[in-house]
């Protein structure tokens, strides 16, 4: 998950990074009202969670609280890169000597954690690496050791940080090693970390993304969740432990094992060609374990889908064998009733698939139709969702 900007403040300020006030605001009054209680001269930043705001216009200096108001005015709707600004953070402004650049990401392919360390920082971190890639410094970090101190003063020398900050950053990289581990995050990245005239350093603009394979243990996490943001079905889908992803089109589609469902995606997509387009509306892989409660509960999302006009139910048999799954999708329509509206075509095989087409044959449930093959059942599911 990524955070907004005011969410990896609040998680830098707590692991004692330094950070500047600040207070959020959905209305031109609030902001008026953040801006008078932090006092002087204020930034109101667009929170969007995309990069490139401050060239979008949604960064702006406001001189006092009036000022404040009318940028807040200014920047609240506005549309960057598809993203609709619906909060504004409102920070004191800092006075500027010079802007650097901090990460700590996950280096998925060299199997390791890595520091990125620059003093040219700002706005364009992506252009330094580019066109001038030795001032970014890329320095490994082990998983098993951290960030120590000996780690922090190699990373501030590797970048070349003037002497009289280099202590400051060094304890920065520290606490920003601390918001990494500790909070189970895959980048942490400061752009920028500035000095200010009075040589202070400070961590202006903070971007976090979190490990959603840690959420077990951070429990504290959940209330960060966008909840606006979220698909509906999805967040539904996510409280049942199911691994649901929404998509466009009108087949919904439910299987067992990711890639089997990932084919089925494909062939419902090529046999919707010859339907008027139809496709697919929906990722659900059920698992291993097709249990009637998994199904009803993956059936009741699918048809929950106002989109979906079909269902193709596409499983395998193996450790949990067709038979088993036959009767979890007889148990779960008897569990949803009349809520069960749409047709279902569904396809065994693998595993006992004998046996459970004749426990689905034997239910005769009106909705449901059996195909002996997953390009037949495919070319099924598609014509159903086109009439
Ligand atoms: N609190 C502040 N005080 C003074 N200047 C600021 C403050 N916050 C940001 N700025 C200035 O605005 C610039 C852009 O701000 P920021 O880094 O937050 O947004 P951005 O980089 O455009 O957004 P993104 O990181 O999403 O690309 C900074 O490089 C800095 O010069
Ligand atoms: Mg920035």
């Amino acid at each position: 998950m990524d955070l907004f900007e005011y969410q990896a403040r609040d998680i830098f300020e707590k692991h004692g990074v330094p950070v500047l006030a600040a207070a959020i605001a959905t209305t031109a009054d609030e902001a008026e009202k953040a801006a008078l209680a932090i006092g002087g001269k204020v930034v109101v930043k667009a929170q969007v969670k995309v990069g490139g705001r401050g060239k979008a216009g949604g960064v702006k200096l406001a001189e006092n609280p009036t000022d404040a108001r009318e940028k807040a005015g200014a920047i609240l709707g506005m549309d960057i890169k598809g993203h609709t600004v619906r909060t504004v953070m409102i920070a004191a402004a800092a006075p500027i000597e010079a802007e650097y650049y901090l990460s700590i990401l996950l280096d998925r392919s060299n199997r390791t954690f890595l520091v990125m360390a620059s003093v040219s920082g700002g706005m364009d971190i992506e252009e330094v690496a580019h066109t001038a890639p030795e001032k970014l410094a890329k320095i490994p970090v082990s998983a098993v050791d951290g960030i120590t101190l000996a780690k922090a003063q190699e990373i501030v020398a590797a970048a070349a940080f003037p002497t009289d900050v280099a202590d400051q950053v060094a304890q920065v990289l520290l606490k920003l090693w601390d918001v990494f581990q500790g909070e189970d995050a895959t980048l942490v990245e400061v752009n920028p970390l500035v000095k200010t005239h009075d040589g202070k350093i400070i961590a202006l603009d903070g971007k976090v993304t979190l490990d959603d394979n840690a959420d077990f243990r951070q429990p504290d996490h959940q209330s960060l969740v966008d909840q606006e943001a979220e698909n509906p079905l999805e967040a539904a889908a996510k409280d049942k432990g199911l691994n649901y992803v929404k998509l466009d089109g009108q087949v919904g589609i439910i299987g067992n094992g990711a890639g089997l469902v990932m084919s089925t995606l494909d062939v419902v997509a090529y046999a919707g060609e010859k339907h008027g387009g139809v496709r697919p509306a929906n990722f659900l892989d059920i698992g291993g374990g097709a249990s009637a409660q998994i199904m009803a509960d993956g059936l009741s999302i699918i048809l929950g889908d106002a989109d979906v006009k079909s269902v193709f139910v596409n499983v395998f048999g193996g450790i949990t064998a067709c038979d088993a799954v036959a009767n979890g999708i007889v148990q779960a329509l008897e569990l949803l009733g009349p809520k069960a509206t749409k047709p279902i075509v569904v396809r065994l095989d693998g595993n006992n698939v004998v046996e459970g087409r004749a426990i689905l044959a034997k239910a005769a449930h009106p909705l449901v139709e059996q195909a002996d093959t997953m390009d037949g059942a495919a070319n099924r599911a598609a014509e159903l969702a086109a009439k």
